[in-house]
């Protein structure tokens, strides 16, 4: 089955970004030109998904605003004659058929889940992390969804990842089945290492079954004292398997301080504007070090 509908959480508090995340969204901050939700966005849009629900909490109007039309600026750009940044704002505007939901207390990333049950319906659906952005040729969702089609089981997004992320990330128990695809029999949500099953972690995205939100609705609080949406992925993975996809894009953690300096470095050195000029700048500063 196609999957049409995805969501995209972004009701976190971003402690670990402050203080640029205190009255702007982490979700918001830009790489390069664009902020970081717009790239999540249009890779579910690239990936054939055409109802996105963003989840959101207080203080990420600006994310609605993003979305939408701007009469004023729009209005200035046609008198002045810039028709390429005119028909980009509405791109913008246009990319898809999004609505909002608020959270209204940050009780975790399963709670956000949960929050899009009415939306969803009975279908299964994708989930993009809004501070993981992940940057390819292919839409990483898009491999998801087609693992989903393929295997019929809920399909998580993942990669090894070293030691000192996987405490903080999750543990998979994995075998292989093709190339970039495994098998998830298990996981843990933050292990300490002498608990791990392997290196594999969820990294971002999943296309889920529908049962997750009956799941989510008995699955106790975890780790933090937030409502875990591993904890509840592990009763699908346990009962009926799950499939990991190693996607192909690099993954940028916009949570995180030097993830943000990272995704800026690497999409500058391939936007069109500053390519040239950052790579000079880079090579002159390097020869400072
Ligand atoms: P994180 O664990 O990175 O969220 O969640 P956080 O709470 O913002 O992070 P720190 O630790 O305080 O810096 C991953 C994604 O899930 C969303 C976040 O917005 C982020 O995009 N999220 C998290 C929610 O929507 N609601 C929550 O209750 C928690």
């Amino acid at each position: 089955m196609k999957i049409k509908k995805a969501i995209i959480p972004a009701a976190g508090l971003g402690t670990r970004v402050l203080p640029a995340s205190k009255a702007l969204p982490k979700e918001m901050l830009p790489i390069v030109d664009k902020p970081a939700i717009q790239y999540i966005v249009e890779e579910a849009v690239k990936a054939g998904i055409t109802d996105i629900l963003i989840i959101t909490n207080r203080g990420k109007g600006v994310i609605e605003d993003h979305f939408d039309h701007s009469v004023e600026l729009e209005a200035m750009l046609e008198k002045r004659g810039n028709t390429e940044m005119l028909s980009t704002l509405k791109n913008t505007a246009n990319l898809a058929n999004i609505y909002y939901i608020r959270q209204k207390e940050t009780r975790g990333l399963g709670d956000a889940v949960l929050k899009a049950r009415e939306f969803v319906g009975n279908d299964p659906f994708a989930v993009l992390y809004g501070d993981d952005v992940i940057i390819g040729e292919v839409p990483a969702i898009g491999e998801l969804c087609d693992a989903y089609e393929k295997y019929g089981k809920s399909v998580v997004g993942i990669k090894e990842v070293p030691d000192e992320l996987v405490v903080k990330y999750c543990s998979l128990k994995v075998s292989r089945l093709e190339d970039k695809i495994l098998s998830v029999s298990d996981m843990i949500e933050k292990p300490a290492l002498e608990n791990k099953f392997s290196n594999f972690s969820i990294l971002g995205r999943c296309v889920l079954d529908n049962e997750i939100f009956d799941i989510l609705e008995r699955t106790p609080l975890g780790v933090g004292g937030e409502l875990q949406l591993t904890d509840a992925m592990r009763e699908l993975a346990v009962k009926y398997g799950m499939i990991g996809v190693e996607f192909s894009g690099t993954r940028y953690d916009m949570g995180n301080k030097f993830g943000i300096l990272k995704a800026n470095i690497e999409v500058g050195l391939k936007h069109p504007e500053t390519a040239g000029e950052l790579k000079e700048y880079l090579k002159e500063l390097c020869k400072t070090f």
